[in-house]
């Protein structure tokens, strides 16, 4: 036994409890409780619409629940504002990358490490690099002119440049063909066994369960299964849950 095991913290680096989320007068997420532990990789699954968008945001504060509580590395962090936990080691790869375009690969990549120690910079940038050697040739491209692979390269990296404790995925496989997905899943198994927890949001389950500790089911605002992912995988319900609204 390591003395690394031995001190490892009890308890989960993120937990929900009790999400209630509202836009306006719909009620979206109900009773949500979710954890991700220090290193774990964990995947949400849902159809369209079920809430894994929103419960990102919720996560990150750019929405915030009517009840429950957001506890992050031991704070509770539910009133703390989104440019806090950034700071405190969340990032995210948005839906649909949000790149901003007019700017170049390697500025998009600076937009990352805002929040990092200045000093820090060029040893981040190489490990970016040296993850997406594609990033480091086209640094100078405007990013509205990659195509959507190296577009999701450089939104990994730009969330990597910030060595985030939490790193939150929507849909990273989306629009991207069979061949990037393989890789854009390779990738975050790599970055998982650096150390960094996920949770990955995600509508192609099998891919994602495959490389997951854990997984959640999300059907219109609750979690209707949940368990581990070699669990998950072989569950009658997983489809059917997964598919209803
Ligand atoms: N800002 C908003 N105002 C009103 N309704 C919203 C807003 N954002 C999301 N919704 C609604 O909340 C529900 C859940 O949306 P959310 O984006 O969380 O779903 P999702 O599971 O990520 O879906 P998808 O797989 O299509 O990305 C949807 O019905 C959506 O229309
Ligand atoms: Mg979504």
């Amino acid at each position: 036994m390591s003395n690394a095991a031995a001190t490892e913290p009890a308890a989960p680096l993120l937990q929900l409890s009790g999400i209630d989320t509202y836009y306006g007068e719909i009620h979206i997420l109900q009773s949500v409780d979710l954890h991700v532990k220090h290193g774990e990789l964990v995947c949400l699954l849902g159809g369209n619409a079920s809430g894994k968008s929103t419960t990102l945001k919720t996560i990150l504060g750019i929405v915030s629940p009517h009840l429950g509580a957001v506890v992050y590395d031991g704070n509770d962090v539910t009133r703390t504002s989104t440019s806090e936990r950034i700071r405190r080691g969340m990032a995210i790869v948005p839906e649909n990358r949000r790149l901003f375009g007019p700017m170049t690969v390697l500025e998009n990549l600076e937009m990352g490490a805002y929040l990092r120690p200045r000093g820090d910079f060029e040893e981040d940038l190489d490990r970016v690099y040296s993850i997406f050697p594609l990033l480091a040739e086209r640094r100078g491209q405007l990013a509205g002119t990659l195509s959507g692979g190296e577009q999701q390269m450089v939104a990994m990296g730009r969330a990597l440049m910030a060595r985030p404790k939490l790193l939150l995925m929507d849909e990273p496989s989306m629009g991207l063909a069979p061949i990037l997905v393989e890789r854009s899943f390779e990738i975050i198994q790599e970055v998982h066994q650096a150390g960094v927890a996920m949770l990955v949001v995600e509508q192609n389950a099998n891919v994602s369960l495959s490389i997951a500790d854990r997984g959640y089911v999300l059907s219109t605002g609750r979690i209707v299964l949940e368990g581990k992912a070699s669990e998950l995988v072989q569950h009658d319900e997983l489809r059917k849950a997964y598919l209803g609204r």
